[in-house]
């Protein structure tokens, strides 16, 4: 089997990391792919914006399957489009992708489906924010509608704030572009679940659950990020509370989008904070997470080409997936001033030697390769990942290998897996 994987970050490195391990798989190809995914794959250039490149790249490789990473191709309808040329492809059409490309279809879906998430209400005009603002208390978040690489939440202190943000929102000046639609939110406290399941349109298995860590600094302080880190242990969720969220969130919501005509085939994932009245759904995500997957696929012990095929031809009911019963963490490695500016092309030495770490897998994000030197091209540059027995023993062994990794001006956080840890590492 040929693979292609479409898109360029740690988590399509980990993706064709688990794919190149599949006894089934021959070759794999990733699009653009970057300095680190040369390692298991071939990469080739396309632009993930341009689905008809994407489409030559198909017939020119003849992939026996695409696994698409980023959210920006299925909002394009990348699927839609490699489906009707008989091209086997991982993940939801542009229709089934609206459940991350548009928070009012995806909050106007969980209401009609009864689907347990924060009150709030869809605007279209300012006006129409300073009506409803007035039934919200502060906090309250305010939320573009389409898709914004993580900078279209506003936790807004006031009403006011809100309103100014959503001004922001709707002329353009926050985003670049001009939202039409805004949502407000009720504000929830709690802690934050990545709850991945796989579904073939009318089944759903889900993945092992995972935390991701959101602020760039260390406490979870200062300005929202990609995601610096993430953990994934065996006893995060009570086996009852999993039952719980796949009964009442996962699965109701394959049914709502069978239902309404768009079966959702790939990867849902379910944004949750687990709040004293229960799990609430914050968003969905119609893809992998990143960096969530370095850390899953670590824990995968069966063939993830198989799980992906099984969803293509509905057939997920009758396939099996095997988790191992320890832990996993990703620590991201950044450059200096992300996730504001930050310099590019800096030379990056000692990933040899993390990677003779027992358990240790350094997924790049952001690197490419000059010559026969890997330098740093993006904000998040590495996911320097392991597994171990507890969650103590796969952060020991991620730091230990951060400890051999260098570059000019490489940050990272020490407390990813703090909340989970009894006793802090330092
Ligand atoms: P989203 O893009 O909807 O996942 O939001 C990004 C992040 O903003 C989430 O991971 C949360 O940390 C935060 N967030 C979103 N919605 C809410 C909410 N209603 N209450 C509190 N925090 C939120
Ligand atoms: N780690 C968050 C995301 O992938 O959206």
């Amino acid at each position: 089997m040929k693979v292609l994987i479409l898109g360029s970050g740690g988590r399509e490195h980990a993706l064709a990391w688990a794919a190149s391990r599949s006894p089934r798989v021959t070759e794999v190809v990733c699009a653009p792919g970057n300095g680190g995914i040369g390692q298991v794959a071939r990469c080739v250039p396309v632009d993930m914006k341009d689905v008809a490149a994407m489409l030559r790249l198909a017939e020119a490789e003849q992939p026996s399957l695409t696994i698409v990473g980023p959210e920006l191709p299925l909002s394009l309808g990348v699927v839609d489009a490699f489906r009707e040329r008989g091209y086997r492809i991982f993940g939801p059409t542009r229709d089934a992708a609206q459940l991350e490309s548009s928070k009012a279809f995806a909050k106007q879906f969980m209401k009609r489906h009864q689907i347990p998430t924060a009150n709030y209400a869809v605007c279209t005009t300012g006006k129409e924010v300073e009506e409803s603002i007035k039934h919200f208390h502060a906090p309250v978040v305010v939320k573009a509608d389409g898709l914004a690489a993580g900078k279209g939440v506003i936790i807004c202190p006031t009403r006011q704030f809100a309103i100014d943000a959503a001004h922001g929102l709707f002329s353009g000046e926050l985003l670049g572009v001009a939202e039409k639609q805004v949502v407000i939110e009720e504000f929830l406290e709690g802690e934050e679940v990545s709850f991945l399941c796989l579904s073939d349109g009318t089944h759903v298995v889900p993945l092992v659950p995972a935390q991701d860590h959101k602020r760039i600094g260390e406490g979870d302080t200062g300005p929202n990020t990609g995601g610096m880190g993430v953990y994934s242990t065996s006893d995060m969720l009570e086996p009852t509370m999993t039952e719980w969220i796949l009964h009442h969130i996962a699965e109701p919501t394959v049914r709502g989008m069978a239902e309404e005509g768009a079966p959702f085939v790939g990867v849902l994932y379910c944004g949750l904070m687990m709040t004293a009245r229960g799990p609430q759904l914050l968003e969905y995500n119609a893809r992998f997470g990143d960096p969530e997957t370095q850390a899953i696929l670590l824990r995968l012990e069966s063939d993830l080409v198989d799980a992906l095929e099984a969803c293509i031809d509905g057939s997920l009911a009758e396939t099996e997936m095997r988790w191992s019963q320890g832990a996993a963490a990703c620590v991201v490695a950044s450059s200096s001033g992300y996730p504001g500016s930050y310099k590019t092309g800096l030379p990056i030495t000692g990933l040899s030697l993390a990677a003779q770490i027992p358990g240790v897998e350094v997924f790049h994000s952001g690197t490419t390769r000059v010559g026969s030197q890997l330098v740093t091209s993006g904000g998040r540059v590495l996911g320097v990942t392991a597994e171990g027995d507890s969650l103590e023993e796969a952060l020991s062994r991620a730091y230990e290998a951060l400890a051999q990794i260098h570059f000019e001006g490489m940050y990272y956080r020490h407390d990813i897996g703090h909340r989970a840890l009894k006793q802090p590492r330092r």
